[in-house]
């Protein structure tokens, strides 16, 4: 089942989720819809909360290796890069944020199974900007209060659940299928059209 993305200005968005205590066949349903909810979106991740669901759980996919995080924490992270990023839930509005440029995270699976991932380039992004979602944080809270001022239009139309227009015409397939395909080859580097997380 796909659901609706919360955009900002949606109060599921800045709650601070609880961490999942069972994993069960509820859990494992909630997962496949999440999946198809962000294939539809041409998201590479996803949080619990941007459908409304104020749980520790989020997907990535960003090499067509899809990974499911439960109670995920970063453990370490080192570095920092600076990359054009992009939100499901704040439609057509990229911004540059500085985070970490690899992070160690550990999380369980759907399996139950305790484990770690190193991360580094848009995997080690993506993990970072989902985490967020589950502590309530948005993109918009890592950039300057000066910047922020500056947008404020953008940010009061998201509000009001506009999708800002975008000069890289979102709305084209054929344009919106050769992301996917940059995305996938992992060597995203903050281009005009950055993955959608
Ligand atoms: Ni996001």
């Amino acid at each position: 089942m796909i659901h609706r993305i919360l955009h900002l200005g949606e109060e599921a968005l800045r709650r601070d989720s609880e961490p999942i205590t069972a994993i069960d066949d509820k859990l494992r349903v909630l997962v496949v819809d999440m999946f198809e909810t962000m294939h539809k979106a041409r998201g590479v991740g996803l949080a619990a909360p941007q459908i409304g669901i104020n749980k520790r759980l989020m997907i990535i996919d960003v090499d067509e290796h899809p990974l499911v995080f439960i109670n995920p924490e970063i453990i370490r992270k080192s570095g920092k890069e600076t990359c054009e990023e992009g939100c499901l839930s704040l439609p057509g509005l990229r911004e540059n944020v500085s985070r970490a440029t690899k992070v160690l995270a550990n999380a369980i699976d759907l399996d139950g199974k305790s484990f770690e991932i190193e991360a580094e380039g848009l995997l080690a992004r993506a993990i970072q900007h989902e985490i967020d979602h589950l502590d309530g944080v948005l993109f918009i809270d890592r950039i300057s209060k000066a910047r922020r001022i500056q947008i404020k239009r953008d940010l009061e139309r998201l509000e009001a659940g506009e999708t800002l227009e975008s000069p890289d015409a979102e709305d084209d397939p054929d344009e919106a299928a050769s992301d996917n395909e940059a995305n996938t080859s992992g060597q995203h580097t903050g281009a005009s059209t950055p993955a959608l997380i």
